[in-house]
């Protein structure tokens, strides 16, 4: 078992700390990519699970989780990433083909290999912001696939609690143009003041017509769930504790901070789209899911 028991913020790549949980949702898409009714496909999600230490005897696929769908982490959780992977593979899709941005920001990009899956239109480029252990673990990888990128991807590496705009901009983001922004899986490990500077951040860098997707969880107080099966089955199967890694301080209103400064917004819950495909999490009793929302907002052209 991994031990992630004390919040360290400072391991930097992805053997511990909040890194490791970048290959739990690998580890979630090489298992949703081989189901048969899959939501999303990533062939190289199952590269990383093997090449790490900490997830090597990891499932990647639904024949080796034990109880199958009945497993709380390896199933219901893994579906919830799967679900996730796909409804943002919409949006940062449909953000590009119908709204014009070629530039695409990921924040906290973790093992997300949009810009190596989808099938981008011509002249986008894909930043992907996580820390330097996390991108060099994930160039290493892909590096020995040989994997090739189907649009232009730059990776910055630099933490988001810092300023990571000059990084960003130094990259040769163009502030003029419009972009896309998703920050999946990530503003939770955030301090509330990184986050409040994140959105912040975004708005001003966001041009007319760019757009963001984000996920919050709504829950005034985390620990409330620490029985839940979601939680207990991640912390005994894979020893990651989440609720260790989260930052469980009181969250700012992002939704609410974007609609302010004039951005339109839509919040759903995850059960919304697994309604939507017909497949997904649905509500239980003790849900660590139950706070979840999946934010969706577009900065208006003038
Ligand atoms: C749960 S993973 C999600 C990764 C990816 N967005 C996905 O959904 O596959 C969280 C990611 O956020 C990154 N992260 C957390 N805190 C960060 C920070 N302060 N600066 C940069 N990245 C951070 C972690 O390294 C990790 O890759």
């Amino acid at each position: 078992m991994t031990g992630t028991t004390s919040r360290d913020t400072e391991v930097e790549g992805v053997e511990g700390g909040v890194g490791v949980t970048a290959l739990l949702v690998a580890a979630s898409r090489a298992i949703e990519t081989h189901r048969h009714d899959a939501l999303a496909r990533d062939v190289y999600a199952e590269h990383f699970v093997r090449a790490a230490p900490a997830s090597a005897a990891w499932p990647v696929r639904p024949h080796q989780v034990e109880d199958g769908d009945a497993n709380p982490l390896w199933g219901r959780f893994a579906r919830y990433f799967g679900l996730r992977t796909r409804v943002l593979d919409d949006f940062v899709l449909r953000s590009v083909r119908k709204g014009g941005a070629r530039q695409v920001v990921l924040l906290g990009a973790g093992l997300d290999t949009r810009a190596f899956r989808l099938d981008w239109p011509p002249g986008c480029v894909v930043y992907e912001i996580d820390r330097e252990g996390v991108l060099a673990f994930k160039h290493e990888v892909l590096d020995g696939l040989s994997a090739r990128p189907r649009a232009e991807r730059v990776t910055v590496p630099v933490d988001l609690r810092a300023d990571w705009v000059a990084a960003l901009a130094g990259a040769g983001f163009d502030t003029a143009a419009p972009s896309v922004w998703l920050a999946e899986g990530l503003l939770f490990y955030l301090p509330p003041v990184a986050e409040t500077y994140l959105i912040d951040t975004v708005d001003r860098l966001a041009s007319p017509g760019s757009a963001l997707a984000f996920e919050v969880k709504l829950e005034r107080d985390l620990l409330e769930y620490r029985d839940s099966p979601l939680y207990t089955a991640t912390h005994h199967q894979i020893g990651i504790d989440l609720l260790n890694l989260f930052d469980l301080r009181p969250r700012p209103d992002s939704a609410g901070d974007l609609a302010v400064k004039g951005w339109s917004t839509a919040v759903h819950t995850p059960f919304d789209f697994t309604r939507f495909h017909g497949r997904g999490p649905l509500p239980e009793e003790n849900d660590a899911l139950e706070g979840n929302r999946w934010v969706f907002a577009d900065k208006p052209r003038q």
